[in-house]
């Protein structure tokens, strides 16, 4: 391999960042070789109601498995990313809110506005017998009431699981039933690109299946003309119409649960990843700092949905808890044309851009004009998550998208980690095109191989986390013993992030992506099996294996095996209608790129599907497929190499 070029901190971000080469290797040396005080003295970033005297308190051994942070202090997540900005910058703009239209207004809310929009909510859902510790449903487009909403419920100490508002009801009640929550959020209808998504339909789809289920609140986003059941559904507008202004915030404990996200694994359905209050907002809001190099007065814009960890940490959590402006847009970055993401970062000034890139390879398709029709001259900063990003649209996103005056942040990080875990500090670290680079404070990451050996020096194998830290996760809601047997019973004492992983002679980590069954379609995570279990669900599949094949925009495309029923026949028809049965069962997301109608899988005499010789056929790499002497039948390899779907 030919050594990546290096991109040194240019002489202008020496000088000005908070952080520079020295302090990052000090910083992180102190954060690992003393933790207590380290951390103790960053929890002074937050306004507690108790201040903390404990730091970290865990362990990973099985037999004294316990993750605490910060067990004795107090406070309101909402508060901190409210209340306390009051004093100074009552009149600062919070949230500048882009419509999906162009054409229409943006909306901004100063966070004196902001205290009082999260205040109504906050008692709506009160009045609605919303307390702490229940769980609310959020399920929402990209407008402000979804932030509200989501800030109403820390206030509240209420838990908030928000589900990405592209999946489907079926999706839906299954996350509503999970955690067992009686109130839901949603909006009559969604906007994006120009089209309208039926939020509120498919809620009522959603609602018959999730018998939990006792008040949806609804906001009006679009006025479209939707159904509501008499007792059960309630107009925001009208609700919030007769509740004060004001909410006083509970008091919480640092490890009382802040929110539920769920996310998929490479077994069974997808699981509740928690979060709880202290140690995430204290990552969310630390990490936002140093990896943005953020600066009282910024824009930031994180350009993700509130329905991933991204937006959780990024647009909401960790800016506001940093007294930022973060812009939240309603749309998607290519509609009404290619130019629109460097419109809005014209209009409103941004500073830090966060987009993923599978957005910006979709972007670079349409060549550089776009860019270039815009002047883009606010941007310090640009950051990259989600999926590794290719050195050919780091350079696109740096030299056009930056002018080249701008470090691009790629940050590795997961639902479960709460924020970034490995990323370049933009006056600290050389850049490599590729790599996600070094560990944040506090992150203590090996590479081991498969029988848990820790690997030292230039090396590659699976990563791991030696050590807790403030943003972990917590539990799986409702199944603490899976939580323990995902991430810390592989290798023993260690939290397993099922990533491959290289690291170079400079100790630079490259992320070479998942080495379980999950894939990566478009920086979205999928389980590879709730896509199988969707398919195996319709009437005429009698079973189905999916892998992951590289897809040049979205990372990762989904390709389908099927095995039909003895007496069905694989028709076109029948290929395109199981594509819509995935979209209708769990969302678009999901969709299919490739089905591929097979007489067989390939087994294991046992009955394993050797997935790996189904990921070769799917990438057309047919010439080394190792050994398959060992299966059930060998033949049904050349049948599945001679059907292969290009
Ligand atoms: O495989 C890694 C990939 O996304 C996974 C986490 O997905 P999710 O929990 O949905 O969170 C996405 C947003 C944080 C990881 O296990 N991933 C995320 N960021 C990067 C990445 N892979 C390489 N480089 C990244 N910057």
């Amino acid at each position: 391999m030919s050594e990546p070029q290096v991109y040194p901190v240019p002489e202008a971000w020496k000088r000005r960042a908070r952080v520079d080469a020295k302090g990052y290797e000090t910083l992180h040396g102190r954060s690992i070789a003393d933790p207590g005080s380290f951390w103790l003295e960053q929890a002074r970033r937050l306004d507690w109601i108790k201040r903390p005297e404990l730091a970290g308190d865990w362990s990973f051994d099985e037999n004294d498995f316990h993750i605490n942070w910060f067990a004795d202090g107090k406070l309101n997540v909402a508060a901190n990313c409210i209340d306390r900005h009051l004093k100074d910058r009552a009149a600062a703009t919070a949230i500048i809110w882009e419509p999906d239209d162009p054409e229409e207004p943006a909306r901004r809310y100063t966070y004196l506005e902001l205290h009082r929009e999260v205040c109504r909510f906050a008692n709506v859902l009160k009045a609605q017998g919303v307390r702490k510790g229940d769980r609310v449903t959020i399920y929402m487009p990209m407008i402000p009431e979804a932030a509200f909403a989501v800030l109403a419920c820390a206030r509240l100490g209420a838990i908030h699981s928000v589900v990405f508002a592209g999946f489907s009801p079926e999706a839906l009640a299954g996350r509503i039933t999970d955690c067992d929550s009686a109130v839901l959020i949603t909006a009559d209808e969604g906007r994006r690109g120009g089209k309208r998504v039926p939020l509120k339909a498919n809620a009522d789809a959603a609602a018959k299946h999730a018998p939990a289920l006792e008040k949806m609140i609804v906001v009006k986003a679009t006025g479209a003309d939707i159904a509501m059941q008499d007792g059960r559904d309630i107009w925001y507008h009208e609700a919030s119409a007769e509740v004060s202004e004001d909410c006083p915030a509970e008091a919480m404990d640092a490890e009382d649960p802040l929110f539920i996200l769920y996310t998929s694994g490479s077994t069974g359905k997808p699981k509740g990843v928690l979060h709880t209050s202290g140690g995430y907002l204290l990552w969310a809001s630390y990490t936002h700092e140093l990896a943005f190099d953020y600066r009282e007065g910024e824009v930031f814009w994180c350009a993700a949905d509130i329905g991933w960890v991204t937006g959780h940490s990024y647009i909401l959590y960790g800016p506001l808890a940093n007294g930022a402006t973060t812009l939240m847009y309603e749309g998607v970055p290519n509609w009404p044309d290619s130019s629109r993401m460097w419109q809005v970062v014209d209009k409103h000034q941004v500073t830090s851009l966060y987009t993923a890139p599978t957005a910006l390879r979709a972007l670079m398709a349409e060549g550089d004009e776009p860019v270039k029709a815009t002047s883009r001259a606010s941007l310090r900063v640009l950051g990259s998550v989600g999926e590794p990003i290719n050195p050919e649209a780091w350079r696109w996103y740096y030299e056009v998208v930056g002018d080249s005056r701008c470090p691009i942040i790629d940050t590795w990080w997961q639902t479960e980690t709460g924020g970034h875990m490995i990323a370049p500090l933009p006056g600290a670290t050389a850049l490599k095109p590729g790599s996600a680079t070094l560990p944040m404070p506090g992150v203590d990451p090996q590479i081991v191989d498969a029988e848990g050996q820790i690997l030292h020096g230039a090396t590659e194998g699976n990563l791991v986390i030696a050590k807790s830290w403030p943003g972990q996760m917590r539990t799986v809601w409702g199944d603490h013993d899976r939580f323990f047997q995902t991430y810390f019973s592989t290798y023993p004492g260690k939290y397993f992030t099922g990533d491959g992983c290289r690291r170079d002679a400079d100790g630079y980590y490259w992320i070479t992506g998942r080495v379980d069954d999950v894939i990566n379609v478009s920086g979205h995570r999928m389980g590879t099996a709730e896509v199988e279990s969707a398919l195996v669900a319709h009437p005429h599949v009698a079973e189905a294996a999916v892998v992951g094949r590289p897809h040049d925009v979205k990372g990762q495309g989904i390709y389908a095996y099927v095995t039909l029923n003895a007496n069905d026949e694989p028709t076109e028809e029948l290929r395109r209608e199981l594509r819509q049965w995935v979209r209708s069962e769990i969302g678009p997301i999901a969709t299919p790129d490739a089905i591929q109608f097979a007489p067989g899988l390939p087994k294991t005499r046992s009955g394993k599907i050797m997935r790996r010789i189904l990921r070769k056929i799917a990438e057309g790499d047919t010439s080394s497929l190792g050994d398959t002497s060992t299966l059930a039948d060998p033949a049904v390899v050349d049948d599945l190499i001679a059907n292969r779907v290009a």
